[in-house]
């Protein structure tokens, strides 16, 4: 509870105030799907193929006039575990979920499932679905594991499935939980996935053109011990998941991306060049070790989940559980508390933030689905459980560390700005005494630095 204060309070302290710019698009008391007739929608209730209570939505994304939804069987009576609702439809806040691509992939009678159990998917820019699925259903019940994690790729234009890549023995272990992905488009023909395992913490990458996958270690893809604390919502929890968040920069000049990544149990966030990851001979040995980069730590109670990078303002979103808070980072600057800033909170409507994508059309959306409460209590369907909020990515960095000035003020008044800021910190911070040292000591060092500027 202090720690959790004091989280709160060094956030809120990290710069300037957000405004809370998002806004409610969808909500949810219960997930509901599509069906062809009434009568197969009960018929399907009455089998227990479909238990509404037992579905929650997890990934989202958003393509065209489409935004998919994965709902992870965690439990049994989820009929379909990836599915969409029409951006064109405004005549309700709350639709019913279409299967993607049909009813049929997600038959578990099938010999062998075409989708069970997906936690994220992508669209890429060249027309093109991600899917990542994790291929073991009833984590929190009875598992029951159909296979090899596997990688989906879907072709939009008509919704055929283009590929289907089983992970190779040896790229997933005892205890593998493939959650997160990002996929690095630059060019459609030669396009890479990377797979974040938190189970047994490492990363897969997937080569398009040579529709091959090798798995990457790192001991900064493990959680840290001291990071496995969780309050959310007066309920208390320990975890000790590793790889999480991933996020890609633009390609920088020599083509290669820069790929952001955190454990979910860690309050640090790391980066490494893709053109280490893409290179297999390279991704694969262990003298790759130093090219890994520390960024630095967010603060105490700063575990983060779902991140992405908006490529176009080079702005890195990310989700903070403990705190019921998106957050972001200006990734042109250092990885310091001056340069992040809160975008959203609450402790009503943002009970776990769980993810989070920019569209082509400069829209973010936040996904919340009060996970903790769904895994160790029960959600209430008198209230609103799950809500997709929306809004422009300017609206919501504006008057944020994150947003991009292009005020005429000379240079030099920014930087007086920015001193002014570090000083408005300092008093919100002097009431939390224990982090009154760690976070004077990078004040003043910014300071320094912006005066040495
Ligand atoms: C959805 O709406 C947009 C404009 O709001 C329109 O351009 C587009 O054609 C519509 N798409 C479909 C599939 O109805
Ligand atoms: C985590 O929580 C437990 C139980 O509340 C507590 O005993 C422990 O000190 C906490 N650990 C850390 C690292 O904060
Ligand atoms: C991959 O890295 C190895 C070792 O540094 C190097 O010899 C090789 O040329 C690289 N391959 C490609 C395709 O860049
Ligand atoms: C949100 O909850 C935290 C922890 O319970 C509390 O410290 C904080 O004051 C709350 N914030 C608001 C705005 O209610």
């Amino acid at each position: 509870m202090l720690s959790a204060n004091l989280g709160l309070l060094l956030l809120w302290a990290i710069a300037a105030l957000g405004n809370d710019n998002l806004r409610v698009a969808y909500e949810w008391r219960e997930m509901d799907f599509k069906y062809d007739t009434e009568d197969l929608r009960w018929s399907a209730i009455e089998r227990g193929e479909f238990k509404p209570a037992n579905v929650i939505p997890f990934g989202l994304e958003v393509s065209g006039h489409r935004l998919f939804i994965t709902t992870p069987r965690w439990r049994t009576g989820v009929p379909a575990t990836l599915s969409y609702l029409d951006l064109n439809d405004t005549t309700t806040d709350k639709p019913a979920l279409k299967p993607f691509p049909s009813w049929q992939a997600h038959s578990l009678q099938e010999t062998e499932p075409e989708l069970v159990s997906p936690f994220r998917v992508r669209a890429d820019r060249c027309g093109r679905l991600w899917v990542l699925d994790s291929r073991i259903s009833g984590v929190l019940e009875q598992t029951k594991v159909y296979g090899a994690p596997q990688l989906l790729v879907y072709d939009l234009h008509n919704d055929d499935l283009l590929r289907r890549h089983i992970l190779p023995a040896g790229q997933y272990k005892m205890g593998s939980l493939f959650a997160n992905l990002a996929v690095e488009d630059a060019d459609c023909e030669n396009t890479y996935a990377y797979a974040a395992d938190l189970g047994s913490p490492g990363l897969v990458v997937y080569s398009w053109k040579d529709q091959e996958s090798w798995r990457v270690q790192h001991h900064f893809f493990h959680p840290d011990p001291m990071a496995g604390n969780f309050s959310i919502n007066d309920i208390e929890f320990q975890w000790d998941d590793g790889l999480y968040g991933l996020a890609l920069s633009k390609p920088l000049e020599t083509g290669y991306s820069t790929l952001y990544f955190h454990p979910l149990c860690s309050t640090m966030e790391f980066s490494v060049d893709t053109g280490i990851l893409r290179n297999k001979t390279l991704a694969t040995s262990p003298e790759i070790y130093r090219e890994f980069k520390v960024l630095g730590s967010r603060g105490p109670n700063t575990q983060a989940g779902a991140e992405f990078l908006d490529q176009e303002t080079g702005v890195l979103f990310y989700a903070l559980p403990n705190l019921n808070e998106v957050a972001c980072w200006r990734t042109a600057t250092d990885f310091g508390h001056n340069s992040q800033s809160r975008i959203y909170m609450s402790n009503d409507t943002l009970i776990f933030p769980s993810d989070i994508k920019v569209d082509d059309q400069k829209r973010l959306w936040v996904l919340s689905n009060k996970l903790p409460v769904f895994i160790y209590d029960e959600l209430y369907y008198g209230s609103i459980n799950f809500r997709i909020f929306m809004a422009n990515v300017n609206e919501a960095v504006k008057n944020t560390a994150c947003e991009i000035r292009t005020s005429p003020l000379p240079d030099v008044i920014n930087k007086f700005s920015d001193i002014l800021n570090t000083n408005i910190n300092l008093k919100t911070t002097s009431g939390a005494p224990l982090m009154l040292a760690s976070s004077l000591i990078t004040i003043s060092l910014s300071v320094l630095m912006s005066i040495r500027l």
